[in-house]
Formats: C-alpha cells, structure tokens, sequence
C-alpha cells in the first residue's frame, strides 16, 4: 500500500510544506525577538520551577489534593516559598505560571504594567452568575463599570451607620447572653453582610437575621451559585463533561431577584424625572440607593442587573470573611479585647458617629492585622496579554527581572507575603494589631488586602465601616468574648477565605 500523502496532488504538497515553513519560520522569529527583548531588560532566568514533570506538573498533584482535603493550600505554600525563594514558576495540568511574593513585582502587575495584564481568564466562570460588569471584565468593559459605579462610592461616608445599627440589633437579638451558650458568628456574620448589601445596593434588605433558616431562598442560591464558580474555575474545559442543573437553577433565581430591583429602579428614575420640574428643592433629599444611582445614569438594564450582581459578589462574603476571622483571633486573645474596651469606653455606651469610628486607632489596628494575618482573598492572578517584563525573580539571587511571555499566568500569593519576616519582623506569624499602633509600620505594596492600582478594591472604606461597626458595638455590649474552640485557626476554601471551623463563642454582657 503506498503511503496516503503520495494520492495527494502536487500543489497540496507544495501549499502544506509552505505553511508549514511559514509556521517553524515565525516561531523561530518569535522565540528570537523574545531572546532580544528578554537581553535587551536584562532578564535573567527563574531559577527554580515547583514541577519535576516539566509537562504536567503530574508530581504537584498528589499533594495537591491532599492539600485541598485537609484544607492546608495556604499553609502548604508557606513551604514552598521558604524552599523555592519568592519568585518560582510552576505547572499543574494545563496551567503554567509564575508565582511571587515580591511587592515590587506585584506593584508592577497591579499598577506600573496594567495594561500588560488581564483577568479575561476569570470571566468565563463568573459570567453565568453575573453577567459582564466591573469584577469579571477587562479593558473598556471594565473601564466604563468602574466609572458608572465609581461616584456612589466616593462620598466622604459611604455607609449610613443608621441602617447598620439597624441590621445589627436584628444580629444582637440572635446572641445568646449567659455567657454560657456557644454561638458560631460564622453564620451571623454572613447573614449580617447579606442584609446590609442588599440594603444599599437595592434600598432594602433581604432581612435573612429576621428569617428562620428554612426561608433563606435568595441567601441560599446566591450561596451555592458561588460555590458553582469554584468548580467551574477548578475544572475549566472538563466543565462541559460535569453540566451543574442546580447551578444554572441558581444562577436564575438570583438574577430574577435582582431584577425586580433593577425594574424598581429604572420605574422609580423615571418617575422622578417626570416630577422633577415640579419637585421642591427644599424638600429632604431621600435616601442614596445604589441601584437608583445607577438607573439614573443608565437605562440599560442588563448593564444595571449585571453591575448589581458584581457588586453584590464583590462585597458580601469578604467582609463577613473578615468579621469572622477576626472574632476568631479576638476570642483567642482576651488582652486584646479588654483593650478595644477601654478605646470605646469614651462613648459611655452610646452609638459611635461616623467620625468617631474612623479614628479609632485599635479598632483598626485589628482590622489590618486579621486582615494580614488571614487575608480573605488571599491568592490572586493576572494573566499577560503580551511579552512583558517584572522587576525581580530572575538569576539565583533572584534580584534580576525576568521575562513573562505573553499568555503566562502570574500568581501573588498575599497570604506568604503578608507573613515575610524580612517586612514583618520576627513575630510575622502571630497576631499582634500592636504592629500596626505607631504608624511607623508601612509595607505599602507588602500589604495588599484590598489589591491596589486601578482594579484597587472600591469598596474598602464601606467595608472597614461595616466591619468596624459590628466591633465597636459587640465591644460596648460585651464585657468578653471567650473561644469555644480548642483549636488552630484553620483556612476554608471559598471564593474567599474564612475560618473553617468558624468563629465558635459564649459572649458574657458588659
Ligand atoms: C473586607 C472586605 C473586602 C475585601 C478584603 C475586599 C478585597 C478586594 C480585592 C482583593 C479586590 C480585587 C480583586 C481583583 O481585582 O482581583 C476587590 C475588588 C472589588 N471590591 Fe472589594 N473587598 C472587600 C469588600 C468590598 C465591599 C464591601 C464592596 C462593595 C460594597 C467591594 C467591592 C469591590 C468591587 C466592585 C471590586 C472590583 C473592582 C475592580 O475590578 O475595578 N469590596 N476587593
Ligand atoms: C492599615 O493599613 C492601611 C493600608 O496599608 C494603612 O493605610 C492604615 O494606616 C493602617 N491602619 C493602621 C491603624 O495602622
């Protein structure tokens, strides 16, 4: 039998070889511009890569999985930073990335070379959930979602303290009192932060601290349409081979929820323009509603839907993550309580004013060291769009910059850069807000929560409010916080990252 390719005509032949030559030609090309701009910045090579198997990175995975088991991702990290150095690169089935823990570098990524950078590879998993709005988008998208919602957060005082104190009595009257009873805030916390985001984005709240478990419809689908995300996310391609019909059931009844707010809006914009000319300028103004400021800039109503959705997202569970692993630490650490006591005691028991809460040192102290400590989102990734360049990482020393061909992941892991000794100090692993008390403490770009440069967090000082409210008032109402749980803190994996075990107490009244 005579080989197939022999059948086939000349000019076939003569086209294939072509292509072919012009597809070894530009690769070569390719391989040999990247080698000049690689000489022509300096770059040295990363030294050391985390996968044996240069292919698969087939060796990591056992460990992985294992990792992810017993809930130790970030803990095993720690690891191989402390063998790798700050700066390595891995590869793990279809991914290939590099990873830092360098503040120069992620200034860099997040801010000096932004546009070299994108999160096109997030959108993907995101989108069935919430459409295409400011945190799953990239380039103009992304621009003009920052710029509709960015003028509802950049007020003086973003939160109004008077429906946070609201929503807390409903979270007060669910704590038991006799100092006796053990309480898992976990939950509450979570309940709270759902309350007071659906209050200001939509004008008011799904009261889930006033439901009984039983008819927490909208909490629990948004909850497991989060979840969904992850898999989607750990699965990538395979995700057509595992279809999820609860999650797509989810991601509907949420958007339908929302939608009726969106609906609300738009009607309630328009309703004002009619009346507009007639509206009496003395008149109160009324309360700000988040969706109702976006209607009034826009009247498409996908775009509004979709930017509630990424707001609603972007701002629940991180701050009840941090609520929660905060109080996790502060039972752990009576002194550290007693301590918050005597900052409020000037008060004498009344509710603190906006200001007041803002210059409470300690109350922030201990917000950045939890923050610190257990950043709740505490790994993240931007992926090259084009051949670019980051500062350090390459040569032995790792002090040379390195090249970053288009395409490649970089991963920061704030979670080990927020426990480097060499910014820390000696004391990085323990939680200490004393660190942050004289002001002289400022890592900058080695201390990044909130993330930083144009995608920086846009509802930072919201959630410090938030946050430092629900501290404050537990502070005044209770003499001390006692931990009903003997063990470590330990990490759960979520979209963000919270205590595992939760944050278990008995609260004794002041
Ligand atoms: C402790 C609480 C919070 C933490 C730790 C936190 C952290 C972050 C981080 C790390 C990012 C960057 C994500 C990325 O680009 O990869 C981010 C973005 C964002 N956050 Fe927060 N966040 C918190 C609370 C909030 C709240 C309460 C809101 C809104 C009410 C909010 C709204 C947003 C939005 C809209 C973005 C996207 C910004 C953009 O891409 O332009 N966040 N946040
Ligand atoms: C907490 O960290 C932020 C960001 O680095 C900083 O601006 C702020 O001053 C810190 N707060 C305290 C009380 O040190």
């Amino acid at each position: 039998m005579m080989p197939f390719y022999l059948n086939l005509h000349p000019n076939v032949i003569l086209l294939a070889s072509i292509a072919l030559g012009i597809i070894i030609y530009r690769s070569i090309r390719r391989s040999w511009t990247r080698r000049q701009f690689a000489k022509a910045h300096g770059c040295k090579p990363i030294a050391r890569s985390l996968s044996k198997d240069p292919f698969l990175g087939l060796d990591l995975l056992p460990g992985t999985f294992r990792a992810i088991r017993e809930n130790r991702i970030l803990v095993r990290s720690l690891e191989f930073f402390k063998t790798h150095g700050n700066t390595f690169t891995v590869r793990e089935l279809h991914v290939s990335a590099i990873v830092t823990i360098e503040p120069e570098n992620i200034k860099t990524v997040l801010s000096l070379k932004f546009q070299d950078f994108c999160i096109a590879h997030r959108l993907k998993c995101m989108k069935p959930l919430l459409g295409e709005g400011i945190f799953d988008t990239d380039g103009d998208h992304w621009a003009a979602s920052r710029a509709l919602i960015r003028p509802s957060f950049n007020r003086d005082q973003v939160a109004d303290l008077r429906s946070l104190e609201s929503i807390f009595q409903d979270f007060f009257s669910l704590l038991p009192r006799d100092g006796e009873t053990v309480v898992d805030l976990k939950d509450l916390f979570f309940r709270y932060t759902i309350d007071s985001a659906t209050e200001f984005l939509f004008g008011q709240s799904v009261g889930t601290l006033k439901k009984s478990e039983a008819e927490l419809g909208f909490a629990d689908a948004f909850h497991y349409a989060q979840k969904a995300i992850l898999m989607r996310g750990m699965l990538g391609p395979l995700e057509y081979f595992f279809p999820d019909r609860r999650a797509e059931e989810c991601n509907c009844i949420c958007r339908d929820f929302v939608q009726q707010f969106v609906d609300e809006a738009v009607n309630a914009v328009e309703t004002r323009k009619a009346e507009g000319e007639k509206a009496d300028p003395s008149s109160t103004r009324p309360k700000r509603i988040f969706s109702h400021e976006l209607a009034a800039q826009t009247s498409d109503k996908t775009r509004i839907l979709d930017e509630l959705m990424n707001v609603l997202l972007a701002g629940r569970d991180t701050t009840a993550s941090l609520l929660t692993n905060m109080f996790f630490m502060l039972a752990k650490n009576p002194a550290i309580w007693d301590k918050l006591r005597r900052e409020v005691a000037f008060l004498e028991g009344r509710l603190p004013t906006y200001e007041e809460l803002c210059n409470m040192k300690y109350v922030h102290c201990c917000m950045n060291e939890s923050l610190r400590l257990h950043p709740v989102v505490p790994r993240n990734d931007r992926q090259a769009v084009r051949d670019t360049v980051l500062p350090l990482g390459g040569g032995k020393d790792g002090l040379s910059p390195i090249f970053v061909p288009k395409g490649t992941l970089v991963l920061y892991n704030l979670y080990a850069m927020h426990r480097r000794k060499d910014i820390y100090g000696p004391d990085a692993d323990e939680f200490r807000p004393e660190r942050w008390e004289d002001g002289k403490l400022m890592p900058r770009w080695g201390f990044l929560p909130f993330n930083g440069g144009p995608r920086i967090c846009i509802g930072q000082r919201y959630a410090l409010t938030e946050a430092g409210y629900v501290l404050v008032r537990m502070v005044q109402e209770f003499r001390s916080l006692v931990s009903r749980d003997p063990n470590e803190w330990e990490e759960t994996r979520g979209l963000t990252v919270t205590s595992h075990n939760g944050a278990k107490v008995s609260l004794i009244p002041a």
